[in-house]
């Protein structure tokens, strides 16, 4: 099959920027797709970046130090965009007005006031495919969750509860970062950097939440700087917000949880569903076991666990015997992308990359709960 190539550039050129060439260095994984993303221009403030960019992908044939050179090159059709939050706005509303698709990685603006900058430029550029990262649920655990919820098997919802749990904060030695600084990650600490991942599903599903109440922690004060001193670790480490979902078939409560500290936990990414018909659960701690618990009045409740074999969105090489992991993740959020910029709605599956709606609902939610934390009230959403 012809594949359309697409032309990428790429600003931010560090640990995500080069998720992204190694995905698309193993493009020939994917069977049966007419698109392929080539990266040809890169660019990073830091040179150093873009050096490992120019060993080890021999497409590339530019590197710019400012983002907007690599914005007025012609070869470029589309860019990705992994930079510190704080930039977000800023960069994105420059791709888009130089009329380049953008897959943008999240929160997609540091603040409510930075994503509703990107929106309006979005609202005025409809003609490009604007989407905002999140692989995890392109794990086919995942995957069989939505199908699960699209074919509407779980009868009247009790509960949800997802998360997204991280562990290495919990090493007080730690150096500090750019994202335990308020100033570069954002006031949503742990939310702004996990938080899209965890409300990607219940957004997709509609379960928008029509109020919110948090509890948002600091743990590790301050961490080492680097050069022998301590300097303040100012965002917040741990979030748990407890919502209120208004459904047709009737209301039910759903539990976030977004933490840099859980211990034992290195990128666990879950969610919960439970329901009168039917209960479901996912998590990438155990990443090939889905479980699901189905049941008719008067019947047993047994939880049936089965491991999920490898059936991404789009078809692989790779043997439904064999595992999935965080980088067939990446590869298959790629292939839905290049997907849509190429076919548009008659994309070869349904399943899309997170929208711009669904990063303005995660940032609505967000700030409700900064709101919450401080005021120690119960926050009203109205979509
Ligand atoms: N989807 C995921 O699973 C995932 C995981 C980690 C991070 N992220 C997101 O990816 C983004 C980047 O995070 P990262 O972990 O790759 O960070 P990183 O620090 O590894 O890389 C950021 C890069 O941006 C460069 N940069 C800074 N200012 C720049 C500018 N003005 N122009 C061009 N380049 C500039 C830096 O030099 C650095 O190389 C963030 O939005 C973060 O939330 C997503």
């Amino acid at each position: 099959m012809s594949r359309k190539i697409i032309r990428f550039g790429v600003i931010g050129c560090g640990l995500m920027g080069k998720e992204f060439a190694s995905a698309a260095a193993r493009w020939c994984h994917l069977t049966d797709v007419n698109f392929e993303p080539r990266i040809t221009a890169v660019c990073d403030a830091n040179p150093a970046a873009m050096q490992w960019f120019q060993e080890h992908v021999p497409t590339v044939t530019k590197t710019y130090d400012h983002y907007r050179d690599l914005l007025a090159d012609p070869d470029v059709d589309a860019v990705y965009c992994a930079v510190p939050h704080n930039l977000h706005a800023s960069i994105y509303v420059d791709i888009i007005r130089a009329g380049k698709h953008l897959l943008g990685e999240k929160p997609f603006g540091i603040d409510l006031q930075a994503n509703e900058a990107i929106q309006a430029e979005i609202d005025a550029h409809p003609e490009l495919v604007v989407r905002c990262s999140s692989e995890f649920p392109f794990f086919p655990g995942a995957q069989q969750i939505v199908q699960w919820v699209n074919e509407g098997r779980f009868g009247r919802i009790i509960e949800v509860e997802a998360g997204f749990w991280h562990s290495s904060d919990l090493d007080p030695n730690k150096p500090i970062n750019w994202k335990r600084r308020i100033a570069t990650n954002g006031e949503y600490g742990c939310m702004g950097d996990l938080g899209m991942h965890v409300l990607h599903l219940p957004l997709r599903f509609g379960w928008k939440p029509s109020s919110v109440r948090s509890l948002l922690t600091k743990i590790v004060e301050e961490r080492p700087d680097g050069k022998g001193g301590m300097v303040p670790c100012e965002t917040w480490d741990n979030s748990i917000l407890a919502c209120d979902v208004r459904h047709a078939e009737g209301d039910f409560p759903m539990v976030l949880s977004m933490k840099r500290i859980a211990p034992g936990h290195a990128n666990t990414w879950f969610i919960r569903i439970q329901g009168t018909r039917f209960s479901a659960e996912f998590s990438t701690k155990n990443p090939k076991q889905v479980a699901s618990l189905p049941y008719a009045p008067g019947g047993q409740q047994a939880w049936h666990v089965i491991d999920a074999p490898y059936k991404s969105a789009y078809s692989t090489i790779t043997g439904g015997i064999f595992e999935f992991g965080f980088s067939d993740s990446i590869l298959q959020m790629w292939a839905a992308f290049c997907d849509e910029v190429t076919n548009g709605p008659d994309m070869k599956q349904p399943f899309r990359c997170a929208l711009p709606e669904e990063a303005a609902g995660s940032h609505r939610v967000f700030t409700a709960a900064l709101e919450s934390q401080r005021t120690g009230q119960t926050i009203a959403l109205d979509w």
